[in-house]
């Protein structure tokens, strides 16, 4: 692309300003800016500035929502779906995907936030913990389980590197493929991109719904394909107590022939941040925390439950046809308020107080009301949702830490083994299970020596 082209398109947008200090750029920031340009996609542009326009979020379905039918399995009802979630695993029919392009603002966290360093002993990072439980499940069913992680521009290099420097975590690198999500610019109320210096837009990434179109441009798909794999397990960097291609999980998804699957549990309280499954328009959706009113978040039954109980923790399972048909669909744009860095008339940047800019998201659960076949399964909290969100409080490192520990722990105590706690019931010794020792209680039966006792921190290690 060269300046006349670049002009000839933005002024048909009403984007002329982007070239305001052109005169003012040496060679390479002129590259640049024509670079990011070109990379622009116009159609959502126009489809952002009609939402400004509008004044607020893409027209949501008007209907009345109500909670959407979940499925709680008990242990007796297992055994088929996970026969088939393991043939699965077992014919290499199964990939796993997770979202790491965020920017982990919350937990003030400089770097990619699956690089941050949290086993109780070990000090193991979620992308390790992330990957040997990929790899516990590969020793397990002798396969093999691609393993794609989506990045996002300020932090694929970080990521690719850490990986390369820790040697995978065991993974063949052969089979764990990282792909770039794409960005949006970021928009003044009145619909113009905002210019963050002279010579470059603002660009953030486009939520981890833009992971569709990333699939797509980045030939992901195209590999799963080639690969032979029929079903993906999405999950979010920030769990480390996330069941990787739990096989019951996938099992029930197969027997289901569901395009989209959807585990989630109760909330602790009406304002934790889980979005929540509901059913409008006779479609089954989740619909963000961010987006129910206070009414709708405290909504209770006769007996005191809420109303919207269930709430949706991002592990999802898809069918790798609806991830392609879905391709084409597009995704409906979420919109924020948020405080962006501007370049103003002398062409010096300014970090505003307050919010002065939108701010364009996808999601990717709004590819549920599109599945033709969806299912929402019931987990319990305490087996597998503890994510790091926060610095301290709720979310925090400490609290994730401790339920890992407390989750070794029950697996010990299904093994006979009793851990040492104060008066209170708190754990007075640390605990870290590596996953390729022990996934689960079974697994760690299997290994644990015989009258193997907990009398100090237990670190046990594949
Ligand atoms: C998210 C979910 C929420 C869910 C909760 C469970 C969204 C919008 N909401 O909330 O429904 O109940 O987790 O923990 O996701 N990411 C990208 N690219 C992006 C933005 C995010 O890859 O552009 C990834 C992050 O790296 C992370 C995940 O998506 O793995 C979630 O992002 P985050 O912003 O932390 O979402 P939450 O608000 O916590």
């Amino acid at each position: 692309m060269n300046y006349s082209e670049a002009k000839s398109i933005l002024d048909k947008h009403g984007q002329g300003h982007v070239l305001k200090f052109w005169d003012t750029l040496d060679a390479v920031q002129q590259a640049g800016l024509l670079s990011q340009i070109e990379a622009l996609d116009f159609k959502t542009i126009t489809a952002i500035q009609a939402l400004l326009k509008a004044g607020g979020e893409p027209a949501a379905p008007s209907g009345a929502m109500k909670p959407a039918p979940v499925v709680s399995l008990q242990a007796s009802g297992a055994s088929v779906p996970r026969a088939l979630g393991e043939a699965a695993l077992r014919a290499g029919q199964v990939g796993v995907i997770l979202v790491a392009g965020g920017q982990g603002t919350r937990l003030g966290y400089e770097g990619p936030k699956g690089t941050y360093r949290l086993a109780p002993i070990t000090q193991a990072s979620l992308f390790e913990i992330h990957s040997r439980k990929i790899l516990a499940l590969e020793r397990q069913y002798q396969t093999s389980i691609p393993f794609y992680i989506m990045t996002s521009e300020g932090n694929d290099a970080d990521t690719r590197k850490f990986f390369a420097e820790n040697g995978s975590f065991g993974l063949n690198p052969e089979r764990v493929k990282f792909f770039v999500q794409g960005t949006l610019p970021a928009f003044h109320q009145d619909g113009r991109m905002i210019l963050e210096s002279p010579g470059k837009l603002f660009a953030a990434p486009d939520g981890h719904g833009g992971i569709l179109s990333a699939l797509g441009r980045r030939g992901m798909l195209a590999d799963m394909t080639a690969r032979g794999l029929t079903t993906l397990y999405f999950f979010q960097v920030d769990n480390p107590l996330v069941d990787i291609a739990d096989p019951v999980f996938l099992g029930v998804h197969l027997q289901r022939r569901a395009d989209m699957a959807v585990k989630v549990c109760a909330k602790c309280s009406p304002d934790e941040g889980l979005g929540v499954t509901v059913v409008r328009d006779g479609r089954t959706s989740v619909v963000e925390y961010t987006e129910l009113t206070p009414e709708q978040k405290n909504e209770r039954l006769p007996d005191g439950e809420l109303f919207f109980k269930f709430g949706s923790v991002a592990i999802h399972i898809f069918s790798l046809e609806f991830l392609i048909r879905e391709l084409s669909a597009g995704l409906p744009l979420h919109q924020a308020h948020k405080k962006v860095p501007t370049c103003d008339d002398q062409g010096k940047t300014v970090k505003p107080d307050k919010p002065n800019a939108y701010k364009f998201e996808k999601f990717i659960f709004d590819a549920l009301p599109d599945a033709k076949e969806s299912l929402i399964l019931e987990f319990a909290r305490e087996d597998e949702f503890a994510p790091v969100k926060n610095a301290d409080g709720n979310d925090s490192p400490a609290t994730a830490g401790a339920a890992m520990m407390e989750k070794f722990a029950r697996w010990l105590a299904a093994c006979g083994v009793t851990v040492p706690r104060d008066s209170r019931g708190r754990l007075t010794v640390k605990i870290e299970i590596d996953p390729v020792y022990a996934h689960d209680a079974a697994s760690l039966a299997a290994r644990l020596p015989k009258g193997f006792q907990a009398t100090g921190d237990v670190l046990l290690k594949g």
